[in-house]
């Protein structure tokens, strides 16, 4: 059903389109002239449909053959774009914001995501203060006091949701525990009911804020539009009660995190951040964190059940830090630095599948780029599948090779699974720690047997495996024992 009213609704109400498309296309090609090689695919749907069915590696690099392999032109989510390939390209896009590109975010994000006074205002969606508290309070130094918490959450989720069960699904689980994270440190929200209901409405969200914006009952699009306000109301209730408790008082325990840090927070003019911007901060943080992080913790797990020596070298590299603490002692900042073999392996993991495909900007300036003219008004896209499977960047691509990463490691603009420059993900910490206690928990408990060997990988999103990645789950005193009867 989701695919039907997703991709062949705008089938049926080509006609209308048609003539819309033309009407405004009369009126803006004098304006946007460019020599840009591509397509911009069919009116109205543009070439949606192909990025859709194709996947957008394919997407990509058919396109990179055919036209070019600095930039090409397309249209999608409704708009003109310029993608941008190669390190060379990514370096001009992540270089060059603000001089000639701006933010920019598809309309139905916005609108599932945003109050909708907020929606046609760019410069209020998130303000310049919020922006640099956010990326002040996710930089490594404000994380470590958030390290023994994350390690306190991952062995209670895997003792009271992988340890009673032989077999488990990851990607749900891992959703499981990446939003109840996010809920505890960012509101200090540890009700189950409550944590669950949440993330029911931002299912919603995730799973239709890239569709084609069309809002008709049943629509992905019209679920987004639906679980975003959902949760702007909850969000609102949460920020009330939560000023109640500063008022009166009752927020000593609650003081460390995001939502009281924010709502103390004043401008230079010595005024108070509003609700409804502490909403959309936190509303932004949730849905970038949420499947981004769920799907790296997945695929993580998925090579560790997969590759044998790669497991036993993480494996080796976490039983050191087990042995090297009292029983019982919770992960430190120290113990994270050590985990270097580990971090390069899962950042071989977001090469290979990285949560994000890429980002947008819009240009706010006519530029010529590799020769191409750029006009005002057009966005931008770059996209990790444009270097990170590359051959001339990462030789033999499609091996999985955690080495890559030593020493210098890849080169500059190649591998982007976060971005770069001034808009280059906050949450990276965040994630790397996320991801480390995660995998030092489940490693040093249990080996992980893949259920299904050829499960496919589907796109929401971000990557998700077709089956949720079923696997059984072997702890370590049962392998022990097994190898014992084994060699007997
Ligand atoms: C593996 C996990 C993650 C991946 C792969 C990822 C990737 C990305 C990418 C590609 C961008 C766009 C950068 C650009 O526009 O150039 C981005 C932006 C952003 N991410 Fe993440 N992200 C992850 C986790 C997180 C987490 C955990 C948080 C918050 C706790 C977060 C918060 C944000 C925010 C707020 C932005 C917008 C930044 C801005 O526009 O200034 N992300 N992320």
């Amino acid at each position: 059903m989701e695919t039907l009213t997703t991709y062949l609704l705008p089938l049926l109400i080509l006609p209308i389109s048609i003539f819309l498309f033309l009407q405004i296309h009369q009126k803006t090609t004098k304006k946007q002239e460019t020599n840009l090689p591509g397509s911009s695919g069919w009116p109205f749907i543009g070439e949606n449909m192909d990025f859709a069915m194709l996947g957008a590696q394919t997407y990509v690099s058919q396109r990179m053959k055919k036209y070019s392999q600095d930039v090409f032109q397309t249209s999608l989510l409704g708009e003109k774009m310029a993608v941008f390939c190669g390190a060379h390209g990514h370096k001009f896009l992540f270089t060059n914001e603000t001089k000639l590109l701006t933010s920019w975010w598809p309309e139905s994000m916005k609108k599932a995501l945003l109050f909708p006074e907020f929606v046609n205002n760019p410069v209020k969606e998130v303000t310049s203060l919020q922006r640099n508290f956010i990326r002040d309070i996710l930089k490594p130094e404000a994380l470590k006091r958030y390290i023994s918490e994350m390690d306190c959450m991952t062995r209670s989720h895997l003792e009271n949701d992988w340890v009673p069960y032989r077999e488990v699904s990851i990607f749900p689980l891992s959703k499981k525990y990446t939003f109840a994270l996010a809920c505890k440190l960012f509101m200090s929200i540890e009700d189950e009911k409550h944590v669950e209901k949440l993330a029911d409405h931002f299912t919603l969200i995730t799973n239709g804020m890239f569709s084609m914006p069309i809002n008709f009952p049943g629509t992905a699009y019209n679920g987004a539009i639906k679980g975003g306000k959902l949760v702007r109301d909850e969000l609102m209730n949460i920020i009330v009660e939560r000023k109640k408790k500063i008022m009166k008082n009752e927020d000593i325990n609650l003081k460390g995190d995001l939502l009281s840090q924010m709502l103390v927070m004043k401008d230079e003019n010595g005024e108070f951040t509003t609700d409804m911007e502490i909403s959309n901060s936190i509303i932004g943080l949730l849905v970038a964190s949420y499947e981004t992080t769920s799907s790296m913790v997945t695929f993580v797990l998925k090579y560790l059940a997969e590759i044998p020596e790669v497991y036993e070298k993480v494996l080796k590299e976490q039983m050191s830090i087990v042995e090297s603490k009292a029983p019982g002692e919770l992960l430190s900042w120290e113990d994270i630095e050590k985990m270097k073999y580990s971090w390069n392996m899962a950042r071989e993991a977001l090469r290979l599948i990285p949560p994000a495909q890429g980002s947008f900007r819009e240009v706010i300036t006519d530029f010529t780029y590799a020769g191409y003219t750029i006009p005002k008004g057009w966005k931008t896209f770059w996209m990790v599948h444009t270097t990170h499977k590359n051959p001339k960047y990462f030789p033999d691509p499609e091996r999985f090779d955690p080495s890559r990463f030593e020493g210098s490691g890849p080169a500059p603009y190649t591998f982007v699974p976060f971005g770069g420059g001034p808009r280059m993900c906050p949450g990276k910490e965040y994630a790397r720690l996320e991801v480390l206690v995660f995998m030092h928990n489940v490693v040093t408990r249990f080996r992980l047997e893949k259920l299904m060997p050829n499960e496919k990988i589907i796109f929401h999103s971000s990557p998700t495996p077709s089956n949720g990645l079923p696997v059984r789950l072997i702890p370590h005193n049962e392998s022990v024992r097994l190898a014992n009867t084994l060699s007997m």
